[in-house]
């Protein structure tokens, strides 16, 4: 690949090797698994990544990581979280196909093999298939990008016409989730409260793997949260995923304010996507009221006293008070008012976030060091992540603000280039841990090496 001039990517050459050998080692044809032994299947928030970093690779494989995830789409427009590869090691992954056993039956699931979970997770998509065209554009490959879009576009509409639909009857703008997983953040202290109440009954034993791939359990959630993700599954099992049932009766009913987040800046994408395709007016004008309507939802989220955007409670009707990432929703959105884009840059690089003294790397930790459920080495607890890195960097960007971006970019090569490709790292130490050669990491690895950020 070539690394644009101006840039100190020079710097982190060597990178770019290492990251396309993740891919390679993790590549399974026409999609790639998270990582070879923690996660042997196709995650869905991991492809949208995944193909973002692939794109400067191979422009028609980056296209295809995309659609071979939408080819398990559901009939209501659901992408599944996980897709399940046949060809994993039985007992490599659990919750497994098996477990979910149901999926193949769920009246609008897929009903063949590979079978897919019921969850699903925050729409990264149609920011990523813009970005495999922006790509292609450079690369003169306009012909192979459109037809591509062409397949896309109706696919990516009917997406997010489920996510404003069964995930919020209410018109808020929002996105409400039945699972942690769902948020792609599973032990966040965003969701400890709501974890707190749920009273788990009776289920079948069960057995976790990811604790056979990564032994230190402090890095992985805890037992606690584990009963109640399978107690989850199990509820969704038992109403056979039926979204009227689920919002009747699930224990855990949430307004995810990043999945939201995500899903405006993809209905922009999507909006430029259709005028691409020249899709008609009538879809034009949804996709539209779609972003307003979140940017809307959005904003009534804003927490004064932390400065930063709270997800939502739909049973308790209260907001989740936690600092950790998600708080920066609006800034991923995009199209923040001024003021409110300033103080939550200001938040992002304080002592609370990127700017604390103590901090390997200037970069923000998962959830903040003064938050009571910060857990420096557990998951989502505290470590940084190199995706959500790039999600802010991009962000960043997108709203002018080159600085702080590529100062972010910076440090977030300095740490990969240091510490390896790993899942995600100690803020302090910068230890890697989880998995040490993550496919999506290695992807944005590839994405911020052929950016052009002003010195
Ligand atoms: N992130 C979850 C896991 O670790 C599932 O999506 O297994």
């Amino acid at each position: 690949m070539s690394l644009a001039a101006g840039s100190p990517a020079s710097d982190f050459a060597w990178l770019a090797e290492a990251a396309e050998s993740v891919l390679r080692e993790n590549d399974m044809g026409d999609w790639t698994r998270a990582s070879h032994d923690l996660y042997p299947h196709q995650w869905s928030w991991d492809t949208g990544f995944i193909a973002i970093g692939l794109a400067h690779l191979d422009v028609e494989r980056s296209a295809r990581e995309l659609t071979s995830l939408f080819d398990h789409q559901w009939t209501t427009g659901k992408v599944p979280h996980i897709v399940f590869n046949p060809d994993a090691p039985p007992g490599s992954y659990f919750p497994g196909a098996e477990h979910w056993s149901s999926a193949g039956k769920f009246p609008d699931a897929p009903p063949a093999p590979p079978y897919t979970s019921a969850l699903c997770q925050p729409p990264i998509h149609a920011v990523a298939a813009r970005h495999v065209w922006e790509v292609a554009v450079r690369k003169n490959k306009v012909g192979i990008a459109l037809e591509f879009l062409r397949g896309m576009y109706p696919k990516l509409l009917s997406w997010h016409r489920y996510l404003l639909t069964y995930r919020d009857p209410e018109e808020s703008g929002l996105v409400t989730i039945y699972h942690p997983w769902e948020s792609g953040t599973d032990n966040s202290p965003r969701w400890d409260d709501v974890m707190q109440s749920i009273v788990v009954g009776e289920m079948p034993e069960y057995v976790r793997r990811d604790l056979q791939h990564v032994p230190d359990s402090e890095e992985r959630p805890t037992g606690f949260e584990y009963d109640r993700y399978i107690w989850l599954v199990e509820s969704i099992k038992r109403a056979r995923c039926d979204e009227q049932r689920l919002y009747d009766n699930h224990p855990f009913l949430v307004k995810d304010v990043l999945a939201s987040a995500i899903l405006i800046a993809a209905n922009e994408a999507l909006m430029e996507i259709s005028e691409l395709v020249s899709a008609p007016e009538a879809e034009r004008a949804e996709i539209g009221a779609w972003a307003e309507r979140g940017r809307r939802g959005l904003r009534s989220r804003w927490d004064e006293d932390l400065g930063l955007t709270l997800d939502l409670d739909l049973r308790s009707g209260e907001a989740l008070r936690a600092s950790t990432i998600a708080g920066f929703s609006e800034l991923i959105a995009g199209r923040v008012e001024r003021a409110r884009q300033l103080r939550l840059v200001e938040t992002l690089f304080s002592e609370r976030f990127a700017g604390g003294r103590l901090l390997r790397w200037p970069l923000p930790p998962s959830a903040s060091p003064v938050e009571n459920g910060f857990r420096p080495r557990s998951y989502w607890r505290g470590p940084t992540w190199p995706m959500i890195h790039w999600l802010l960097w991009w962000s960043l960007r997108r709203a002018g603000e080159t600085r702080p971006a590529a100062a972010l970019r910076h440090a977030a090569l300095t740490q990969l280039s240091e510490e390896g490709l790993a899942e995600y790292f100690e803020p302090f130490t910068g230890e890697p841990l989880g998995s040490l050669r993550q496919s999506w990491t290695a992807a944005v690895a590839l994405d911020w090496l052929a950016a052009n950020d002003p010195p």
